[in-house]
C-alpha cells in the first residue's frame, strides 16, 4: 500500500505521482524515496500507463535530501549502506517517460531528482539550486554530473561552488528545463498536455524513444547512433510500426495495440 507521503492519481495512459510531505517542504527522506521507488515501479509495470508525471506542491517540488536525517550519518554507514544509491532506481528501472513538473523549491536532492526525469518543466519562478556547499558537503545524487552536462562546466561550477539558486526561467534559458511556465496552473496544464500527447502514441515506440535518447548521455556518438539503429530495427518487429505506417498511407488514425 502506498503511504500518505506519496499521492498518486491516474488518467488515461498517464499517472501522476505527487511528493506530499508538506511540513518538510518534501525533503527527501529515506522512507519517502522508498515509497517513491515503490510507486514508480508499480506504475512502470502497469499496462494502463504510458507516461508518469512527477510533481510536488506549488511551494516545493523538494527542498533536498533530508538534512536532519543525514546530519548524524558517518562515513562508514554512508559507504557500507550505499546511502542515496537507491535514488538511482528512477533512472535505471523505470522504462516509461517521467515528466517532472517543478514549482517552488527544487534544491539539492530536489534539483537532482528533477534532473533525473526525462522531461523537466517548471514555473518561471521555480527556485533551483545545489546549495550543499553551504552545509559543508557536495551534491550526492548526480547533481554535479547532470547539471554540468545540461548547462556546461563553467556555469555548473559557479552554481555548485557558490550554492547560489537559479530561477525556472534561467533553467529553461540554459536548456536544463524544456519549458518554463508563467504560473503553477499553466505548468500543470502544460505538463498534462504533453503527457497526454505522449500517451496517445504506441508504448513500444515511447519506451524505445526514451531508451535511445537516454543512451546519448552515456555513449560516444558513434556507439549511440549504432545503438539507436539497433532499437529502430527491432521496432520493425512490433505490430504498432505496421499499424502506424499503414494508417499514414490510408489517411486513417492509427489504433495502437501497444504490441
Ligand atoms: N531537510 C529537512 N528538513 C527540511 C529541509 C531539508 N532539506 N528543507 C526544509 N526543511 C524543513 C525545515 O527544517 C522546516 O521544518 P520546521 O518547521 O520543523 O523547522 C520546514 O521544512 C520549512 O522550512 P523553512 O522554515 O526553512 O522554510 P522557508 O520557506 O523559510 O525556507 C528553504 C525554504 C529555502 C527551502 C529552506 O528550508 C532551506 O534552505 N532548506 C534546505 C535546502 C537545502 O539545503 N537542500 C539541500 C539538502 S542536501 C542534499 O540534498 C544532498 C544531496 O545532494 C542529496
Amino acid at each position: 500500500m502506498l503511504s500518505p507521503a506519496i499521492g498518486t492519481g491516474q488518467l488515461t495512459g498517464l499517472h501522476a505521482v505527487t511528493l506530499n510531505r508538506p511540513k518538510a517542504l518534501n525533503a527527501l527522506s529515506t522512507p519517502l524515496i522508498t515509497e517513491l521507488n515503490q510507486a514508480l515501479l508499480e506504475v512502470n509495470s502497469s499496462d494502463r500507463v504510458s507516461v508518469i508525471l512527477l510533481t510536488g506542491s506549488q511551494k516545493a517540488f523538494a527542498a533536498g535530501a533530508d538534512i536532519k536525517e543525514m546530519a548524524p550519518l558517518t562515513f562508514s554507514k554512508a559507504y557500507t549502506q550505499s546511502f542515496i544509491e537507491s535514488w538511482s532506481q528512477l533512472t535505471t528501472q523505470v522504462k516509461k517517460p517521467i515528466i517532472a513538473a517543478v514549482s517552488g523549491h527544487a534544491l539539492g536532492g530536489g534539483c537532482e531528482l528533477a534532473m533525473m526525469a526525462d522531461i523537466l518543466y517548471c514555473t518561471e519562478s521555480a527556485n533551483f539550486g545545489q546549495p550543499e556547499i553551504k552545509l559543508g558537503t557536495i551534491p550526492g545524487a548526480g547533481g554535479s554530473q547532470r547539471l554540468t552536462r545540461a548547462i556546461g562546466k563553467s556555469r555548473a561550477m559557479e552554481l555548485i561552488l557558490t550554492g547560489k539558486s537559479f530561477t525556472g526561467a534561467e533553467a529553461a534559458q540554459w536548456g536544463l528545463a524544456a519549458k518554463a511556465f508563467p504560473s503553477y496552473e499553466a505548468l500543470m496544464e502544460g505538463a498534462m498536455k504533453t503527457a497526454e500527447t505522449i500517451a496517445s502514441y504506441s508504448k513500444v515506440a515511447i519506451i524505445g524513444a526514451k531508451e535511445v535518447v537516454n543512451k546519448s548521455q552515456d555513449l560516444p556518438l558513434r556507439d549511440g547512433v549504432e545503438y539507436e539503429r539497433r532499437v529502430f530495427h527491432g521496432i520493425f518487429g512490433s505490430q504498432d510500426q505496421k499499424i502506424g505506417m499503414k494508417a499514414f498511407a490510408e489517411k486513417q488514425k492509427p489504433e495502437w495495440t501497444h504490441e
